[in-house]
């Protein structure tokens, strides 16, 4: 009766199309490169020490985020490893997983931040899409309780030696941070909407005019 479990995908998720894949790309792009030739940013270089050439001129932030996703971005919803990974059957098994797997969405990119590990996009979850959200998602920590959908994201980056993982985490670090009070340091504004400083190498951009783009919601096999 168990058939199906050898056939759940690595992980579940939204695949963005090639065309809002290559816009989000873009923006991505845009704001390292900005980011970079900052004095604020600069300022704060120790924490991509790697990425500097000459602190003067210039950080390559590109170069420091080595590993990129290739092909189409996808903001994952659940990790399943091949059914493995806990509660995988469970969500899997939902009404609103499999009603939607195959459907197209429009998600909401509603900020950009680096850490010295990872560069990623906030993603928006609209209350239709929060159904497709795992509960045990949102957490570093079991004691951890942030709101629903804390984690989405998408990953652009990671630095030399990082997982993909970590850009969750690291997200969930921001909301962790805005949880208890802080609201970053404004650096001011740039290309784009409002920049804030987190400390320890972590920024955030948020979007004047959030960022739509279009996915299917779907399975990756490997
Ligand atoms: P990402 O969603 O941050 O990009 C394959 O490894 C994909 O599944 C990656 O895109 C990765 O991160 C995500 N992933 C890997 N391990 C994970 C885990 N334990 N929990 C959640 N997502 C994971």
């Amino acid at each position: 009766p168990s058939l199906e479990k050898e056939f759940l995908p690595m992980y579940f998720g939204w695949f963005l199309s090639k065309r809002s894949s290559e816009i989000l790309r873009k923006a991505g792009q845009a704001f390292l490169d900005e980011l970079a030739s900052l004095k604020a940013f600069k300022k704060e270089s120790k924490y991509f020490a790697s990425a500097i050439e000459d602190p003067k001129i210039k950080i390559a932030l590109t170069s420091y985020f080595v590993k990129r996703p290739p092909g189409v971005l996808h903001c994952t919803t659940k990790y399943t490893d091949f059914g493995k990974a806990a509660g995988a059957e469970e969500y899997a098994q939902q009404e609103a997983v499999k009603a939607s797997y195959g459907k197209g969405f429009t998600l909401s990119i509603s900020a950009l931040f680096i850490t010295t590990k990872t560069v990623g996009a906030r993603v928006e979850l609209s209350e239709q899409q929060l159904l497709l959200w795992p509960g045990d998602a949102d957490k570093i920590l079991p004691t951890d309780n942030l709101p629903k959908g804390s984690r989405a994201h998408i990953t652009l980056g990671c630095a030399n030696g990082v997982e993909a993982v970590q850009t969750g985490l690291d997200l969930l670090e921001f909301v962790k941070l805005e949880k208890a009070g802080n609201k970053g340091d404004e650096v001011g504004e740039i290309g784009g909407g409002k920049l804030l400083y987190f400390d320890n190498g972590m920024w955030m951009l948020t979007l004047s005019k959030k960022i739509d783009v279009k996915a299917i919601f779907s399975g990756y096999y490997g």
